[in-house]
């Protein structure tokens, strides 16, 4: 079987490590991989191949940055191209980034079937790029990968149950694979330099880093608080910070790390603030309570007894979040088992 994998965001890296080992360990399937060429600094994009073993891309369309029209655009033209040529069996799109819309118009129209890994997620929230992103992909696939029961109830009340599958979250593989190589070599994966307790913070977000109100908001919280704070920052947050903001003194801001280091930076953290998706859930997995610097999220699941909080950008919530009580209750299943690339390989191979 053949199958074309399409990345091209830092996140999507992260899942594509975790699925193609489970894809490439198979005689029987024939994985190409795609780069979009959506992230391409080096700490956006390489750091991940080198780090995680994850085979060089067989094509990458170095489309960058752009808006959303001119970026998906360039995608799809280049896309098309490549599944002409390649015809494979089916295609494989993760998440919810202009990549993933991009990978899945340009194979349904060509009537290639399209598979979507984290399938399901709403933030019922049309304002967010990657909502449109979701639903789009979810409505042209044919095979939907849903990580958690709330993703397969919001397909199944759109339609969509026939097609759908619980794997479980591949990025919950990711944790536990990632993990042992950490523990196995703690200072390899430390970063130096920084202060010995912190919170690990970080801002992407297009609703936090365009709206200068909430950015503001967010930095004055910061600044009233009284702990230190690490922040690896996403160049997209950089560039509006430099002509923005100015930095409050208890604020580290640190170039973007690779997957390792900033799994061991949360290990490390006392609390996590974020408007991550992927973070949200590795300081779940990793038993750190969350500051989600949002006014919601697709991974309800967190919620419970104050694992994870929501804030959105607003000062006093997210200095409230900061000293509340760390909760005790343990974390409750709900994310699979750590094989979700085993079912999802199967439901391929099966399809
Ligand atoms: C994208 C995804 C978002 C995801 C995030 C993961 C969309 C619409 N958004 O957001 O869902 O959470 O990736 O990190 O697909 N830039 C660089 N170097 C890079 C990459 C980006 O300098 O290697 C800068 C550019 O100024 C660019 C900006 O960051 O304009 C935003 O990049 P873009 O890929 O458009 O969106 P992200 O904010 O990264
Ligand atoms: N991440 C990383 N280095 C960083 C910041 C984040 O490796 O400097 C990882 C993080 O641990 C998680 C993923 O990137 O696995 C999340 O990506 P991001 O926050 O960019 O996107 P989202 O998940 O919100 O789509």
């Amino acid at each position: 079987m053949k199958i074309v994998s399409i990345v091209g965001a830092r996140p999507q890296f992260i899942k594509a490590a975790t699925v193609s080992r489970i894809i490439r360990s198979n005689m029987a399937m024939n994985e190409i991989l795609l780069h979009t060429g959506q992230h391409y600094d080096e700490n956006m994009s390489d750091v991940f191949f080198r780090e995680l073993d994850i085979p060089l891309p067989d094509y990458n369309l170095e489309v960058g940055s752009g808006s959303h029209a001119v970026q998906t655009g360039i995608m799809l033209k280049g896309i098309e191209e490549i599944l002409i040529k390649e015809k494979p069996d089916c295609t494989l799109v993760y998440g919810d980034t202009n990549s993933t819309l991009a990978g899945a118009l340009a194979a349904t129209k060509l009537h290639i079937p399209v598979a979507h890994v984290e399938a399901g997620l709403r933030s019922f929230n049309r304002a967010m790029p990657e909502e449109i992103n979701r639903i789009v992909t979810d409505h042209v696939s044919d095979l939907l990968f849903a990580p958690t029961k709330t993703a397969i109830e919001n397909l199944t009340r759109e339609g969509l149950a026939e097609i759908t599958s619980f794997t479980g979250d591949v990025m919950y593989d990711s944790v536990l694979y990632y993990q042992q190589w950490i523990q196995q070599n703690p200072e390899k994966y430390k970063t130096t330099g920084l202060p010995a307790k912190y919170l690990l913070a970080t801002i992407h977000r297009a609703e936090n880093t365009d709206i200068p109100e909430n950015l503001n908001n967010i930095f004055l919280a910061f600044s009233r608080i009284d702990h230190q704070i690490v922040l690896p920052i996403h160049p997209r947050t950089r560039k509006i910070l430099q002509s923005r903001i100015s930095l409050p003194k208890n604020v580290h801001i640190i170039d973007p790390v690779g997957y390792l280091q900033m799994m061991k930076l949360t290990m490390d953290s006392e609390k996590v603030m974020t408007d991550s998706g992927g973070l949200q859930k590795e300081a779940y997995f990793l038993r750190k309570q969350c500051i989600t610097m949002r006014t919601e999220t697709e991974w309800i699941e967190t919620l419970h007894d104050g694992w994870n909080i929501i804030t959105g950008s607003n000062p006093e919530k997210i200095e409230s979040a900061v000293g509340s009580r760390l909760p005790v209750a343990p974390q409750q299943p709900g994310f699979g088992d750590g094989k979700s690339a085993n079912i999802i390989l199967e439901k391929l191979q099966r399809f």
